[in-house]
Formats: C-alpha cells, sequence, structure tokens
C-alpha cells in the first residue's frame, strides 16, 4: 500500500466515459470517486440553497457559478475517506479559473486521464444513458444493458440528457478545454475513449499499475 496515495483527474467531454471509468477505477485501486454532477445532483435534490441555484444552470446545460462547484468540491476533498485513501476527481475542474483555484489549495494530482471520444459516439451515448437510482451505477440501453427486469423497471434518466442540452453542454466543454488541458500539460494520459469499456480500462489499468509501481519502489528506497 502506498504511503501517499494517488490523486488522479478524469477528464474528457460530456458521456465520454467519465464516470463508467471513475467506477471501475475505485473497484481496483480503492480511490474515492469524487463526481462534480453527482455532488451538484445531490444538493438538487435535498432542496438545498447551492442545489436550487445549481438546477438553473444544469437545466440550461450550463456551468454553475464557480463558487458553487468549489464550495462543495473543496468540502468533498477534505473529508478523512479521501485523504486516507486517495481520489479520482470527475467534473472538476472544467475551466481555467477552476484549475486555478484548484493550484491555489496546493493541489495538484499525479496523473490527469484525458478520455478522447467523437462527437457522434457522445451524442448517442447520452441518449441511450440510464441510471440505477438504488446502486448509482451507469447503464447503457444498448452498449451496457441492465442485468435483469428488476433493474430495468426502475433505470431513470438524467434531467439534461436531451439532444438539444448535451449540444450546449458540449459546446461549453470545447471553450473550456484548452484553458483546462494548458494547466495539465505535463501530466496528460490520452486514452481512446471509443472501444469498449473494459479496453478503456485496460489502458488505464495499464498506466496506473506502473505509477503505483515506480512509486512503491521509491518508497521503499527512501
Ligand atoms: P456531469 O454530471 O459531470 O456531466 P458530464 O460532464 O456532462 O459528464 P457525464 O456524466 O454526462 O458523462 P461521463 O463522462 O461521466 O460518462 P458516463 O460514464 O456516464 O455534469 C452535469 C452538469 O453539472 C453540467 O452540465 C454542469 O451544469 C454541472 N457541473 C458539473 N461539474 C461542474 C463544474 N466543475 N463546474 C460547473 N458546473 C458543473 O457514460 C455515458 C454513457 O455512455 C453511459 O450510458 C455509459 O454506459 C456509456 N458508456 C460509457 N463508456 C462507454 C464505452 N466505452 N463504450 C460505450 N458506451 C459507453
Amino acid at each position: 500500500k502506498l504511503e501517499e496515495p494517488l490523486k488522479l483527474i478524469i477528464w474528457g467531454a460530456p458521456a465520454s466515459g467519465k464516470g463508467t471509468q471513475s467506477e471501475l477505477i475505485e473497484q481496483k485501486y480503492g480511490l474515492v470517486h469524487i463526481a462534480a454532477g453527482d455532488l451538484l445532483r445531490s444538493e438538487v435534490s435535498a432542496g438545498s440553497e447551492k442545489g436550487k441555484k445549481a438546477k438553473e444552470y444544469m437545466e440550461k446545460g450550463m456551468l454553475v457559478p464557480d463558487d458553487v462547484i468549489f464550495t462543495v468540491v473543496k468540502e468533498r476533498l477534505s473529508q478523512p475517506d479521501a485523504q486516507k485513501n486517495g481520489w479520482i476527481l470527475d467534473g472538476y475542474p472544467r475551466s481555467l479559473s477552476q484549475a486555478n483555484a484548484l493550484q491555489d489549495l496546493g493541489i495538484r494530482p499525479d496523473l490527469f486521464i484525458l478520455l478522447d471520444v467523437p462527437e457522434e459516439s457522445l451524442i448517442e451515448r447520452v441518449l441511450g444513458r440510464r441510471l440505477d437510482p438504488v446502486t448509482g451505477k451507469i447503464y447503457h440501453l444498448k452498449n451496457s444493458p441492465p442485468e435483469n427486469e428488476e433493474i430495468a423497471a426502475r433505470l431513470t434518466q438524467r434531467f439534461d440528457d436531451t439532444e438539444e442540452k448535451i449540444k450546449l453542454r458540449l459546446h461549453n466543454h470545447h471553450q473550456n478545454e484548452e484553458g483546462v488541458l494548458s494547466i495539465y500539460k505535463d501530466i496528460i494520459f490520452k486514452v481512446s475513449g471509443d472501444a469498449p469499456k473494459e479496453d478503456v480500462f485496460a489502458e488505464i489499468d495499464k498506466k496506473l499499475s506502473s505509477i503505483v509501481k515506480a512509486r512503491l519502489e521509491m518508497e521503499a528506497s527512501a
């Protein structure tokens, strides 16, 4: 086990598979999955002030204001489980100003995983995506269907998963891409995300294992 746990950022367009790969990374490496969108959706369902504000923007496919998202992400990162086990941050930072806010906290990940998926696949993925409200697991009607009828019957769809909203979300993503990548250019690991999820994970797993191995050797010789 590493003395200093792994800290990762996973990045990519909406529906590039960040949540799906984070689930797999979390299972194998024991990191805490911190998803900005999930944190916001829980604020929305709790009906908190932050949630009410966030919903106005999320419904339009726009980014919520920096101060709202920064507070929730910062609080989650400072929880003991994330401090102890390490984390994988998904959906933050999404702009240059957010990346700078993270740097100002002294937070720099070990690796920035960039999922690369062509636009046609992204739209198809959003339209077919379904979520299990009981387990939180992500499905796709065609690519990753539910295991049984019982799960199938309770699946829900996200309120921003429409063709109109995904086009806006993609537009915002492209506008911010260059700024975010400029901050992490020396630690970017680019992976093609346009392959079955197991194959995408195999690439990421290979890279993470080599980082863990090198770290363990370094810690042993220190
Ligand atoms: P968020 O929830 O983060 O949405 P997103 O970035 O648009 O990302 P998604 O969750 O849509 O996709 P994903 O990459 O996780 O893909 P998934 O694994 O689910 O944010 C929602 C909103 O919150 C934003 O629009 C914004 O308003 C607000 N927000 C969030 N963060 C913010 C921030 N930092 N600042 C301001 N506002 C913020 O996969 C998608 C589908 O594809 C699934 O159905 C899956 O089964 C399928 N799939 C996955 N991998 C594969 C594969 N390899 N092959 C085939 N199908 C696959």
